[in-house]
């Protein structure tokens, strides 16, 4: 098989990476893993900044979530017994998020590629990225059964934290950073409509709570729990007593309770591999970069990736000068690492250690306290959450 662009992986980085190309009149095939269904569950993010939003939108993407999406136009932070209300568009001259699943992103981006676009192959698992630094990079993967090989010109590995192409870029010429957290995530989704209409980012002494929400009646909610928690040691009523703790105010607010319909774990890790290219193959979304969840930064960082990739592939068409495809990595590192220091000060804002000191406890305070103060602070967070500019 022959293609312009292989694509590994059809998470939210690799399926609109094929959806931009497509449109730019650029050849793709997308290979990955796992069956239809199960991309099209996997629970994960649910904020899309503004500049996500309108990249959607911009690739005839976004009709679905314009319609049930949710535009949300601030946070909630809260500590102390006390709520104290993040404005975004005041703040920022006007931009907001929305809150639209990764599943739907995901759902609508595969409807458009198997109605309108190039081969997007399910069970399709890469083994190998061969030949990157030539001009006709390959990929070895296995489809019903047996081993085949995409011949491209250029491959983008957007095969998440797990994938192989990563593996293809010399280890004398990579550098990695990272950093992993001594707890997780325990995050449940339930039937129940939101208790707040906006999202709410909680520090407690007995560790992080956040309130999310799918849909006007769908809640997702999130515990902090310690490092290698099974979810299953949690029952559906210790969640619910546990998340009551720690949303705990001073005033009448009460949470809602509801069946639980999932849970699950995630581990909770910073994460930076450098360089993002390495000849003809480049390196997209959680397959270059993870970022603590907290921030809700590593969906619309893949946005950021696979835009950049796409326009520096359109501009070497039209102009003839790859200076752009040549300043890839770069340009993307400038985004992902403003994003790592969001997220990094977002978790250490928010989570209890296990071993924090008394100094360290009226630190976090002093800066939650700092953020409600004062008003540069506060925009600093506003700022940051609702997302940084595509270069
Ligand atoms: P992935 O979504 O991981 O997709 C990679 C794909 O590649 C997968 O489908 C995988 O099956 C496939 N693959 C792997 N190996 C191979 C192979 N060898 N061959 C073929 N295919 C392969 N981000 C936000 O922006 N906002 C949020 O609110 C947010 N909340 C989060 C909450 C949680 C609990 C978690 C876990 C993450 C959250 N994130 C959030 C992060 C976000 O989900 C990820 O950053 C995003 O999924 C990255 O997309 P991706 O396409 O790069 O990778
Ligand atoms: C969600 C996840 C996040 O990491 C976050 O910061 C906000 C919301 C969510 O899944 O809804």
């Amino acid at each position: 098989m022959r293609t312009t662009v292989g694509i590994i992986g059809a998470g939210p980085a690799g399926l609109l990476l094929a959806r931009l190309l497509h449109n730019a009149g650029i050849g793709s095939v997308v290979l990955e893993s796992r069956d239809r269904a199960y991309v099209e569950q996997r629970q994960r993010a649910g904020i899309l900044e503004q500049g996500t939003v309108d990249v959607l939108r911009a690739a005839g993407a976004g009709d679905r979530m314009d319609r049930e999406g949710l535009r949300h136009d601030g946070i909630e932070l809260r500590f102390d017994r006390r709520r104290h209300r993040v404005d975004f568009p005041e703040l920022t001259g006007g931009r907001s998020v929305m809150v639209y699943a990764q599943t739907e992103v995901c759902k609508d981006l595969i409807a458009l590629q198997l109605k309108e676009g190039g081969p997007l192959l399910f069970e399709a698992e890469a083994l190998a990225v061969e030949d990157a630094d030539t001009d006709s990079p390959r990929v070895r993967f296995r489809h019903e059964g047996r081993e085949d090989v995409l011949e491209c010109d250029y491959v983008v590995g957007c095969d998440g934290f797990w994938g192989v192409a990563r593996n293809a870029i010399p280890e004398e010429l990579t550098q990695v950073f990272e950093r992993t957290y001594p707890f997780g995530w325990l995050g449940i989704l339930a039937d129940v409509p939101p208790s707040h209409d906006e999202l709410v980012y909680a520090r407690h002494d007995r560790g992080f709570a956040l309130l999310s929400m799918r849909s006007p009646s769908v809640s997702r909610l999130y515990l902090q729990v310690p490092e290698g928690t099974d979810a299953e040691e949690w029952s559906d009523e210790e969640i619910w007593n546990e998340l009551e703790r720690r949303f705990e105010t001073a005033d009448d607010w009460h949470l809602e309770r509801g069946p639980i319909t999932q849970k699950s774990v995630t581990p909770m890790r910073s994460y930076v591999h450098e360089p993002m290219r390495h000849g003809r193959l480049f390196l997209a979304g959680d397959a270059a970069h993870i970022v603590p969840p907290t921030g809700a930064k590593g969906l619309n960082l893949a946005v950021g990736d696979v835009v950049t990739f796409a326009r520096a592939l359109v501009h070497l068409q039209e102009t003839g000068s790859p200076e752009r495809l040549d300043a890839y990595s770069e340009t993307c590192l400038r985004r992902v690492w403003q994003a790592e220091r969001f997220s990094y000060a977002m978790t250490t804002l928010l989570h209890r250690m296990p071993d924090a000191t008394p100094f360290e406890d009226r630190i976090q305070l002093a800066r939650l306290e700092r953020i409600t103060d004062a008003r540069s602070a506060e925009q600093d967070l506003a700022e940051s959450y609702t997302g940084f500019p595509l270069e």
